[in-house]
């Protein structure tokens, strides 16, 4: 018999995360299930910091940014001595199952739980769009548009003064958010983890729309794929464009969710009570073709990422 979970979001914070948090408290009250709140993710699980939720706990969230939660990295979690440790503090405190939100390593450690009997649903809470096996993430969307803004204001200023912006975006090894924002600036060039650094092709390729005729020029970098700041001298002095580097960080991860956020993770956040009520075991939630989804927790962590080579074909075409 379900009578009290446990609510948790962990890893890097991504927008909608609060409405996530916020549809999962008043989904299981409406099914007369109790909730906790827990602080900053695992690590809170594992000090026994549990907040009793009430709806009034997350009115005024589905806006904000971050999350009222809390979030961390805990990287000790992978040891069975910490992970038994949040199993006693769970049974010490009645609670009984969790839903996590947050992104990959998130879900290993609801994974290690459900391994060791604590039912677990997973919701993917990340920027990065790096979680297989559901078309989005929540935050994506919103971290998204955080980039198009950015790059639109670089753009206008590029295009005044000869300039080629390079912009580096976040996304751990993940192309998505610099596919998704190339295509959407109109980039002339993408490096990411897909397309690999080649760059005397990055110069080359600068200088032929240079002779073209193209006042200006943006080039979409995914983090950790090559140096953007080495690359902008180096465009600046081999080509007729002066090289200006941004690297855009945190402000990516912050701001008020979309629309689009805030419906996702409202539709997910119902989704884990509905799994949960129905007796099912270490699922997480996704989302495929506008329908919301489940699939093993255990199947998500194992996945390899599947092809965006439709995205990279449509912006070789669009440059
Ligand atoms: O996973 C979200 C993310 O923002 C990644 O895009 C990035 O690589 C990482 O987190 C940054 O982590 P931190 O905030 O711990 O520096």
């Amino acid at each position: 018999m379900l009578r009290k979970i446990g609510i948790l979001t962990s890893g890097g914070d991504s927008p909608g995360m609060n409405a996530a948090i916020r549809a999962t408290t008043r989904a299981a009250l409406a099914s007369g299930i109790e909730v906790v709140g827990i602080k900053d993710g695992y690590r809170g699980l594992v000090k026994g910091q549990f907040i009793p939720f009430t709806a009034k706990s997350v009115s005024e969230t589905i806006a904000k940014g971050g999350t009222i939660l809390g979030s961390a990295r805990l990287p000790e979690f992978k040891d069975e001595e910490v992970q038994l440790k949040a199993i006693e503090n769970m049974k010490a405190n009645d609670i009984d199952a969790l839903v996590v939100i947050g992104g990959d390593g998130t879900y290993r450690g609801a994974d290690a739980l459900c391994k060791k009997g604590i039912n677990c649903i997973g919701l993917p809470g990340t920027i990065d769009n790096d979680v297989e096996g559901t078309d989005y993430t929540i935050g994506f969307d919103t971290a998204l548009s955080t980039i198009v803004e950015c790059v639109d204001k670089l753009r206008d200023t590029s295009n005044s003064h000869h300039r080629c912006s390079i912009v580096e975006v976040m996304g751990n090894r993940c192309g998505d958010l610099a596919i998704y924002s190339g295509i959407s600036c109109g980039a002339e060039i993408l490096i990411t983890p897909e397309t690999g650094y080649d760059e005397e092709a990055v110069l080359e390729k600068l200088k032929h729309l240079e002779a073209q005729g193209k006042n200006h020029a943006i080039v979409i970098v995914s983090e950790n794929v090559c140096d953007v700041k080495a690359l902008s001298d180096k465009v600046s002095r081999v080509t007729g464009f002066s090289g200006t580097a941004t690297i855009l960080g945190h402000i990516q991860r912050g701001g008020s969710p979309t629309a689009s956020d805030r419906v996702l993770a409202s539709r997910m956040g119902a989704k884990a009570i509905e799994l949960l009520v129905a007796g099912v075991v270490g699922h997480c939630v996704g989302i495929k073709n506008n329908e919301i989804i489940s699939y093993p927790l255990d199947e998500c962590v194992n996945m390899t990422r599947s092809s965006r080579k439709a995205f990279y074909r449509l912006f070789a075409k669009l440059v």
